[in-house]
């Protein structure tokens, strides 16, 4: 392990906290990630803040007091996409880094605000998804950068579902501006493609809402009705700059279906790249031929066999520390962020759209990082 730590908080201790605390802390089963100390948890709902403090034997605080705790470096904003760039811009003027959930800004213009207010504050923003760095992803990764599929031709990107409603306590958010199934899960596939791939250079689009009003089936808001602000059914294509064209389909209308998340495909072979809201899974690779079969990769990468979140914010702090680039970084988050908002916009005016946000391709998470160095 590490000795060196930086001192962190969170602000947002809802739902997806405890994944986070318990990757951290190295519950079920996880070595935990010893270079992140965590100081303290705030939430606008004090409540919830004790509440989840008091669960992993933290200590919970105010907002306030957490951006004036000079203990802390870094935060961690698990807040609601609305809250993302405010929250976020509290912290760098608090003169603290910033790792966000995903998506980094509700459109793309307040994600550029966030990265330009951390430019000119030398602070760094980060942001999720982290679950590229997962072993079935970074072994993905491997197998594009090895050649052996041959030229890139495209692919298959599929998040198909019924929606949030029948499991999620308050999934209002998912409806709202700011939700819908693109921000919500596409920062999951998209970053994955393009750590997978290189740039986006190019999108079009067609999009729908069935629904204007939804009902909410979880407990304990069961039977409440939610309004309706985004388009839940979206698809389209993605053209990168390699040449590959990835169609896409992202939606929260779809009772079922039989695709898989994530395929590629090369000249030579095909890939099928588990769901990127995990860190592992099966691969699979089948060469070109009638008498070929799929078989499954081995995955040696390390992080495959958990839910590491976390694992971005852990790779933060040690660049952070080590003075190196972080791989799950607001300029990545910003060109998805384009990319995804370029969705709505290729569906609204009927047209294609290209990115300009430059990105480069995160450096792979090298095998060497396995044994705690992260941590
Ligand atoms: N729930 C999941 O499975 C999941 C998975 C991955 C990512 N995410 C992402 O994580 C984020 C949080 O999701 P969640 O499910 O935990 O939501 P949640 O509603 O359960 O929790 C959000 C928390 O943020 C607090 N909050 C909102 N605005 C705030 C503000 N301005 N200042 C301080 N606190 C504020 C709320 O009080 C709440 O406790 C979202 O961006 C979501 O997309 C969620």
């Amino acid at each position: 392990m590490s000795a060196k730590r930086l001192g962190i908080g969170f602000i947002g201790t809802g739902n997806i906290s405890s994944a986070y605390l318990k990757a951290i802390l190295g519950k079920d089963g996880m070595p935990g990630f010893g270079v992140l100390d965590v100081k303290g948890l705030a939430d606008m709902r004090p409540d919830a803040a004790s509440a989840r403090a008091a669960e992993f034997g933290l200590q919970s605080m105010s907002v306030e007091a957490m951006l004036a705790d000079p203990a802390i470096d870094l935060v961690v904003n698990l807040t609601i996409p609305r809250a993302h760039v405010e929250v976020g811009l509290q912290c760098l003027a608090a003169g603290k880094h910033v790792y966000s959930e995903k998506p980094l800004g509700i459109t793309f213009a307040e994600g550029r605000k966030l990265l330009d207010a951390a430019k000119a504050a030398g602070l760094r923003t980060g942001s999720a998804p982290d679950t590229f760095l997962g072993g079935s992803h970074q072994q993905a990764r491997a197998v594009v950068d090895s050649g052996v599929l041959g030229q890139l031709v495209g692919g298959t990107a599929f998040m198909l579902s019924p929606g949030h409603e029948s499991w999620h306590p308050d999934p209002a958010f998912y409806y709202d501006l700011g939700g819908g199934p693109m921000l919500d899960m596409g920062p999951y596939y998209i970053t994955d493609l393009v750590n997978l791939l290189g740039p986006v250079a190019q999108v079009s689009a067609m999009s729908s809402r069935l629904r204007t009003e939804r009902t909410i089936t979880s407990e304990p808001k069961k039977g409440q009705t939610m309004k309706v602000s985004i388009d839940t059914h979206v698809t389209g294509a993605l053209g990168f700059a390699n040449g590959a064209i990835v169609q896409i389909g992202m939606s929260f209308d779809v009772a079922a279906h039989k695709h898989v998340p994530l395929e590629l495909y090369g000249t030579e072979q095909s890939l099928i790249v588990p769901d990127p809201n995990f860190f592992g899974g099966t691969l699979e690779i089948r060469k070109r031929g009638r008498e070929e079969q799929w078989t499954e990769v081995p995955v040696t990468a390390p992080y495959a066999d958990g839910n590491y979140r976390s694992l971005g914010v852990a790779d933060m702090a040690s660049a952070i520390l080590e003075n190196r680039p972080h791989r799950a970084n607001g300029d990545l988050a910003l060109h998805v962020l384009e990319v995804m908002e370029a969705f709505e916009i290729a569906a609204r005016d009927g047209r294609t759209v290209d990115i300009k946000t430059p990105v480069t391709r995160p450096a792979p998470l090298a095998e060497s990082l396995k044994d705690g160095v992260l941590g």
